[in-house]
């Protein structure tokens, strides 16, 4: 089984400071991680330098946090599936919580942009997770369930997508980080419905080393997906270890 660890820098990172990090990583055995499936998610202006100093035979992966569901067209400000494979993606992050409270985000592009993902034979990386009202009124495994749904809506074959679990009230510096028994009813709903058949579900919210293991051990959790513990390329290394049992 593939244990996936991986980072979204968010809007961080110039382009000297994504090179050093990819440098450093390209730079650590890629063999030292034997079960374990690294990615970085950079911002879209660092994608082709971090996929290049990565180089082709790199075991890390490389992600954007964001494509529009056309190949091309009038849409000031957005980048396209083809665009961003062509700057070295071969995930598309879709649906983070930031991206649907500020960029109006909504179950319909999530799912149109899942499809696009796929038709370009990338891997669609869904983010789905609940508010707090939510998770404080018992209500989560239907939220995130319904959330699922609709993001895999008339997707027929769904072994390429992964499914990132991420409770919108464990993300961030205002976050809580959660519990394995305030996400274990939402996990294992996650894996009755597609555990079998996704490529692979992950955790992320407030994820760093004093967590990570308890996390992984959460029925159902095939990987972490981190923010700001693995901003700086140490700390991803540290959890990649740790994960990997060295
Ligand atoms: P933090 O790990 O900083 O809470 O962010 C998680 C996240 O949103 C990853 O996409």
């Amino acid at each position: 089984m593939t244990t996936w660890v991986g980072t979204s820098w968010k809007m961080n990172k110039t382009l000297s400071e994504a090179r050093d990090y990819a440098r450093t990583l390209a730079a650590t055995d890629q063999g030292r991680w034997p079960g374990v499936q690294p990615f970085i998610i950079p911002p879209a202006t660092a994608l082709s330098a971090v996929s290049e100093v990565l180089g082709p035979r790199s075991h890390v992966l490389v992600g954007a946090q964001n494509a529009h569901w056309e190949d091309a067209g009038a849409w000031t400000g957005e980048v396209s599936v083809p665009q961003v494979a062509d700057a070295g993606a071969q995930i598309v992050e879709i649906g983070h919580s930031e991206r649907r409270e500020f960029f109006a985000e909504t179950d319909e592009t999530v799912n149109l942009k899942v499809r696009a993902t796929l038709r370009h034979g990338l891997t669609p990386l869904v983010c789905v997770g609940e508010p707090a009202d939510v998770f404080a009124s018992g209500g989560s495994v239907p939220y995130v369930i319904r959330q699922v749904r609709a993001a895999l809506d008339g997707v027929g074959d769904v072994s390429a997508v992964l499914v990132a679990y991420e409770p919108i009230w464990a993300i961030g510096a205002r976050g809580r980080p959660a519990a394995p028994s305030d996400i274990g009813d939402v996990l294992a709903a996650l894996r009755t419905e597609w555990g079998g058949s996704v490529r692979g579900l992950l955790f992320g919210g407030s994820v760093d080393r004093s967590n990570a293991r308890s996390i992984l051990g959460v029925d159902g959790v095939d990987g972490l997906f981190v923010g700001r513990a693995a901003w700086e390329v140490d700390g991803l290394l540290e959890l990649l270890d740790l994960v990997a049992g060295r």
